[in-house]
């Protein structure tokens, strides 16, 4: 239960970032007054039937701009010149989710040349195993991809070459093992990149050029270890999920360079100790999660002077089982206290040391 609010709470923190994010051109969407959306319920994308299905869903005077595939649409082909007749300079949101009396296994292509001017792409649970540069080739525009709950295995490394104002890169919850050390070279506006749940179990070098990330989510993937230069170019990086992996230990220079860090999560690994000049550099920290590790070592000044937390929380560990502080990201929510911090050098120095 416990880890179950947890879960919630990591995936409202990521969400308040999505939306922070998404306020980019959210509103975009949520302000136009003429604008339509097709959704293509029921319907049937094969050469023919659906355009005139689509026809008969807009027969108002709106603005397209979102074309939607979802619940029961049969995708029969993964050839978006299908939708030739619907070909749009208007369509800035494409989505294809949730499509359960298909299959899909290939991702669409062509989408571009239908709709030169997307800013969505969403494409979620689907079968869909591999992608390629075809796949977003030319997106130019494009700010949000959403790829997850798919079953994708294989990025090639030149797939996201094209989309240079990408803000926005959700692919949580597929296969993905490895990443190509290039795949996110091109993508250098990125904010937010998610690579929850997949089986990730080496990083290397692919966040070099990611300067302006704020959102790094590598939660639930099966990390054993973590080169200490891997994140020394996410200067932005504000928000930190490494948990639910099988880290044993981090090097004592991991987190030197992301001086902007405000949340970091590491519960539910095998950390025995951290090094105690760890956090020197991250004096904006305000909310760490060790719970459920393995620590039986842990020194009171990794916390002390210069971090002002929010929270703490060291429970279900060898030593300890305190949680100090309260993880709520409102503006309500208040340091820790003297006291607090009283509380945690004693028991850091009598259970810990
Ligand atoms: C992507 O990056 C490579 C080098 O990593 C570069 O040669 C290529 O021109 C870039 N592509 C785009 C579309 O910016
Ligand atoms: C990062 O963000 C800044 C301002 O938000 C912007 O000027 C810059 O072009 C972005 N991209 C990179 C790669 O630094
Ligand atoms: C950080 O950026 C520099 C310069 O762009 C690059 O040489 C270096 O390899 C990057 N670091 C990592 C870990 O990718």
């Amino acid at each position: 239960m416990k880890s179950f609010c947890l879960l919630l709470l990591i995936l409202t923190i990521f969400l308040i970032d999505l939306t922070e994010s998404n306020n980019l051109y959210q509103q975009k969407f949520d302000n136009e007054k003429d604008q339509a959306t097709i959704n293509l319920i029921d319907g049937e994308m094969t050469e023919g039937s659906c355009f005139q299905y689509l026809q008969c869903e807009n027969e108002n005077e709106k603005k397209l701009k979102q074309f939607k595939v979802n619940e029961n649409t049969k995708i029969l082909t993964n050839d978006a010149k299908i939708m030739q007749k619907h070909k749009s300079n208007e369509i800035e949101w494409f989505e294809i989710y949730f499509v359960i009396t298909m299959e899909i296994f290939y991702f669409p292509i062509n989408v571009n040349e239908i709709f030169p001017n997307l800013l969505v792409f969403y494409v979620s649970n689907t079968k869909i195993k591999m992608l390629n540069y075809e796949n977003f080739k030319d997106m130019k525009k494009l700010l949000e991809l959403t790829l997850s709950y798919n079953q994708i295995e294989e990025i090639n490394e030149d797939t996201f070459d094209d989309l240079q104002e990408l803000k926005i890169l959700d692919l949580r919850g597929n296969k993905l093992k490895i990443l190509n050390s290039r795949t996110f070279n091109n993508i250098s506006n990125l904010k937010v990149l998610s690579l929850q749940e997949n089986e990730i179990s080496s990083i290397m070098g692919q966040f070099g050029n990611l300067k302006n990330l704020s959102t790094l989510d590598l939660y639930e993937n099966q990390l054993v270890s973590i080169p200490s230069n891997i994140f020394e170019n996410l200067s932005n990086l504000q928000f930190l999920d490494l948990s639910k992996n099988k880290l044993t230990n981090l090097p004592n220079e991991i987190f030197e360079k992301i001086s902007n860090l405000k949340y970091l999560e590491l519960y539910r690994n095998q950390l025995q100790t951290l090094d105690e000049n760890i956090f020197k550099n991250n004096h904006k920290l305000d909310g760490i999660d060790l719970s459920f590790n393995k620590i039986t070592k842990l020194s009171f000044k990794i916390f002390e002077e210069k971090i002002i937390l929010y929270y703490v929380n060291l429970e279900r560990n060898l030593c300890t089982n305190l949680l100090l502080g309260e993880y709520l990201y409102d503006d309500n929510v208040n340091p820790l206290t003297d006291e607090d911090k009283n509380k945690l050098k004693n028991e850091l120095e009598k259970n810990c040391s």
